[in-house]
């Protein structure tokens, strides 16, 4: 949700503004704008649109010198999106400028004071009432920036990252977090303000990361300055190395960052499991299960929150515990887990899974299960990110960057880490025998190359693709194992392609959804081997007596589906419990070719944003 950029030091900030902001498109992109100081004038441009209108008109609009400048883009909360309540945003003297990102939630009574004040507003944006107050604290009091941004922040309920600078200061940026994430780059006699580290990686692999209520003062030939916003007293920072590299964040060749992480799969499986899988000694090491064995192996049952595909996986992994460690599981959108009084007692184990590791919602469910005394254990691929640190433990995922906005090798490795665990706990339990637990293993490692032939069937997936993009509605049917995949496949069709679709137990169908069908409605129907293979059999010649389109996501070398259906897309065998790893790959396949050929924009689907950081 937004993302923020920020530089001050020697170089040229323009064009290290505008390139970190390509990078932080993924977080929103329905505006963008960059304030520039060159020493002597404060130059500001936006306009609605992406990253690319902004570099045209900005060009044409103002002079891109200067050391010091912040940028912005934008998924509007408050206002919507047009040039005027882009960020950044000036204060009513002109002098500050700041861009934000969350939700200042008093700011309809901040306003009403401000303008009592003699204030006044062009846009309809919290972030334009935020600077006002800002400013009114340092005009009042006589104060320096970053006082007064401390001062206005105690009178603010709501999320913010933020970074403002005054311009005639023009050598510091003072920055601040509550719920929304916040990195300084600390280069030699440089400085990087952004939301994750992709656009300073190139410049140096030292980080700051904001802790929430944490404000900092950036300043050039001092170190950098940390502070608590509520009490005041002085944070030391604490500067982390990255492993991030340029490469992981570029498109390497691919059409877009969807389809190259698709392809990443095998490998980002494969990183998941490396030093934790040591199938041939029967072995799994995970030291965030082993340093809490016990919370796992008394706990009465496992509460699962997520959001989205990680919600899928959430559901992909109550049949794996339930079934391989006979643990119960409830598995709860995090949206609806915080607002519903559940009852969580200290022998709960909460899993919540994440691939932002900053979900405004994962992140208030995982904070209510501690209240409450639950042990919260965190599946999270960016590391350090906001719920890979509120949490007791956890395991990464480990699946490097994921830039497009449909989340696709999140989903697998969260499913591959959360094998390894229930496999792992099964073993401790006793609640599989020794070759099964051996088996399984062995085939788990194996998944990665079964991977790699599932994405054979590509050029014939696109196929498919053609002859369906132009309808209105598709379903998708998966029994067991599978249900969630069906989910999973459907929402990854709606968000890219605008195509609803629908995903449902097999079984389900004839509840209901069985009167969509006719000749127009095409149904993916998971129908492998090991999973009630007979019985998705018999869903599938209901859907062919009433003249459904199937397309059946089958086991290499089946018979029976392919003479029922009029596609069938083949995955490598493997064991129903691991399933979800292969099937899920040709739906992802599925639903990038068909966005691709209604020429939607893939990697930044209208109306989302990759890390949703407000409720
Ligand atoms: C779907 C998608 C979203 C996210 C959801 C949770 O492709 O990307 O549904 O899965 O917003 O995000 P994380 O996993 O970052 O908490």
């Amino acid at each position: 949700m937004c993302g923020i950029v920020g530089y001050i030091g020697h170089r040229e900030a323009y064009p290290i503004i505008l390139k970190g902001l390509k990078r932080l498109e993924y977080r929103g992109y329905d505006s963008a704008g960059i304030a520039l100081f060159d020493g002597k004038d404060l130059k500001l441009s936006k306009t609605k649109g992406k990253v690319a209108d902004l570099q045209e008109r900005l060009e044409n609009e103002i002079s891109t010198s200067g050391n010091l400048g912040i940028g912005h883009t934008r998924w509007a909360t408050h206002g919507v999106p047009n040039d005027v309540n882009s960020h950044p945003h000036y204060s009513n003297s002109g002098d500050l400028v700041i861009i934000h990102n969350g939700i200042i939630e008093n700011y309809e009574s901040l306003k009403k004071e401000l303008i009592k004040r003699g204030y006044t507003f062009t846009s309809d944006t919290d972030t334009e009432v935020l600077v006002n107050l800002i400013e009114d604290v340092m005009k009042s009091d006589n104060l320096k920036l970053g006082k007064a941004v401390q001062i206005a922040l105690n009178q603010v309920v709501g999320a913010y990252a933020i970074s403002v600078f005054d311009k005639n200061k023009p050598n510091e940026i003072v920055v601040a977090r509550l719920g929304s994430p916040l990195a300084i780059g600390v280069g030699e006699d440089e400085f990087f303000i952004a939301s994750d580290a992709s656009p300073f990686i190139e410049y140096t692999n030292n980080a700051i990361y904001l802790e929430d209520e944490e404000m900092a003062i950036v300043r050039l030939g001092k170190k950098v300055k940390i502070r608590k916003i509520k009490d005041d007293s002085l944070v030391a920072p604490y500067i982390q190395e990255l492993q991030l590299n340029l490469e992981q964040i570029e498109k390497g060749g691919y059409e877009h960052f969807m389809l190259k992480e698709i392809y990443e799969q095998p490998n980002a499986i494969k990183d998941t499991y490396r030093g934790r899988l040591l199938a041939s000694q029967g072995i799994i090491k995970m030291s965030g299960i082993d340093d809490h064995l016990e919370k796992f192996t008394n706990a009465d049952r496992i509460i699962v929150v997520a959001c989205g595909t990680s919600w899928h996986a959430g559901l992909v992994s109550e049949y794996i515990f339930e079934d391989l460690a006979r643990i119960p599981v409830e598995v709860e959108y995090a949206s609806e887990f915080r607002y519903r009084n559940p009852i969580i007692t200290e022998n709960d184990v909460v899993i919540a899974i994440s691939q932002s590791g900053e979900t405004a919602d994962t992140l208030a469910a995982i904070k209510l299960a501690k209240s409450k005394g639950a042990f919260v254990f965190g599946v999270c691929n960016v590391v350090g990110s906001s719920i890979a640190r509120e949490t007791h433990a956890g395991a990464y995922t480990h699946a490097g960057p994921e830039i497009g906005v449909a989340s696709t090798k999140a989903f697998t490795t969260q499913i591959t880490v959360l094998t390894l665990i229930a496999l792992k706990l099964a073993k401790i339990k006793g609640t599989i025998s020794n070759s099964d637990y051996h088996y399984q293993l062995q085939e788990l490692e194996l998944i990665p190359e079964k991977v790699v032939e599932a994405l054979k069937a590509d050029d014939h997936i696109k196929k498919i693709a053609d002859t369906y993009k132009s309808v209105s509605n598709f379903l998708y049917l998966g029994r067991g194992y599978n249900f969630p995949v069906a989910l999973e496949g459907a929402l990854k069709l709606k968000e890219i392609s605008y195509i609803h679709a629908e995903g449902y137990p097999a079984a389900e169908m004839k509840h209901g959804p069985i009167a969509l069908i006719d000749e127009n409605m095409p149904i993916v129907v998971i129908a492998t081997k090991k999973g009630h293979y007979e019985k998705v059999v018999s869903n599938i010649q209901e859907i062919k007596s009433r003249k459904g389109k199937i397309i059946g996501i089958v086991t290499e070398g089946d018979v029976q589906v392919k003479e029922l259906a009029d596609h069938v897309i083949e995955i490598p065998e493997t064991l129903e419990s691991l399933s979800p790893l292969l099937t899920t790959i040709p739906l992802q396949l599925l639903s990038y070719y068909i966005a691709v050929l209604l020429d939607k924009n893939v990697d930044q689907p209208r109306n989302l944003a990759k890390s949703v950081t407000v409720e």
